[in-house]
């Protein structure tokens, strides 16, 4: 049994102990906030596109960092899912990107709004959140199933996902790029594969992106753009 004394010096000493623990802990968590949030990387730019995001609500629909509404897809990693060119055709026109299912907003954004959300998404992108989302990340919205018994109906994903948000078939799709369906006898299997390899080396200047595909994506694109039949 302790006496009264020695329980109450047992009291003072413990909370002392764990007083300590608990404010040396807080002032380690807080040395770490300016490297893990990624503040050096704040630019104005940056700051104009959080802006954005809070004056649009882009909560009342998304979360980031897990905050906000289930409504519509995490967007902390989409920088990296998406990647840049992605998103700027995205944010212009959302319906091209997912014809006649359009569910996100399609505000009309400016070229510069544009580029400065990219550049908040690329930031809060780098923000160390301990591996949060975790994985499976939600996976990304299906594409809208193309309106029945067009040509689109048998596109590859790829064409889907990237390549409808700027170009269209059949009428179906973006206005960035020109329409695909006369591709035929304007480019065989060789110039074409070249073309979605590296546009720049085909044209300089071209305002169609390098998207980085695989061989295997060209080659399902090359052949579904230019059928034998
Ligand atoms: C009314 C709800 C709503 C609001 C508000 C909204 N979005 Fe969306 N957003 C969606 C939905 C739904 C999708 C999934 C694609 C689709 O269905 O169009 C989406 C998709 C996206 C994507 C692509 C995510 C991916 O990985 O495919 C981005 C980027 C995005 N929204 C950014 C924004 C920004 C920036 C704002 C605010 C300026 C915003 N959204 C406001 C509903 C919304
Ligand atoms: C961000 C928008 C964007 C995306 C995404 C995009 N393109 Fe393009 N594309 C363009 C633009 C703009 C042009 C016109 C370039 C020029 O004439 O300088 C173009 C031109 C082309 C052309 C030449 C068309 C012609 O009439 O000569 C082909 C073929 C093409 N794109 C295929 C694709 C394919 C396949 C994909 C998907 C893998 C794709 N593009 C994705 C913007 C885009």
């Amino acid at each position: 049994m302790l006496s009264k004394s020695q329980a109450k010096l047992f009291f003072l000493a413990g909370t002392a102990v764990f007083s300590m623990a608990f404010l040396a802990l807080t002032v380690d968590s807080l040395a770490q906030v300016p490297g893990r949030s990624n503040e050096a990387a704040m630019t104005p730019a940056v700051v104009r596109g959080k802006m954005i995001w809070d004056r649009n609500n882009c909560m009342g629909c998304h979360t980031l960092l897990g905050e906000g509404a289930y409504y519509a897809p995490e967007l902390t990693r989409v920088y990296t899912r998406r990647g840049p060119e992605w998103m700027r055709a995205f944010l212009k026109d959302p319906n091209g990107m997912f014809p006649g299912e359009r569910r996100m907003v399609a505000y009309k954004f400016s070229d510069q709004e544009i580029a400065d959300l990219i550049e908040f998404f690329q930031w809060i992108g780098n923000v160390d959140t301990n591996g949060f989302p975790f994985k499976p990340d939600l996976a990304p919205p299906a594409p809208a199933a193309p309106v029945g018994g067009s040509r689109l109906a048998s596109a590859p994903s790829t064409y889907k996902t990237l390549c409808n948000a700027c170009h269209s078939i059949e009428g179906q799709g973006g206005k960035v790029g020109p329409a695909l369906d006369d591709l035929r006898g304007r480019y065989d299997a060789v110039t074409l594969d070249k073309w979605l390899s590296d546009p720049q080396a085909v044209k300089p200047g071209t305002a169609m992106p390098n998207l980085k595909l695989s061989p295997e994506v060209r080659k399902e694109l090359v052949g579904w753009l230019l059928p034998t039949k």
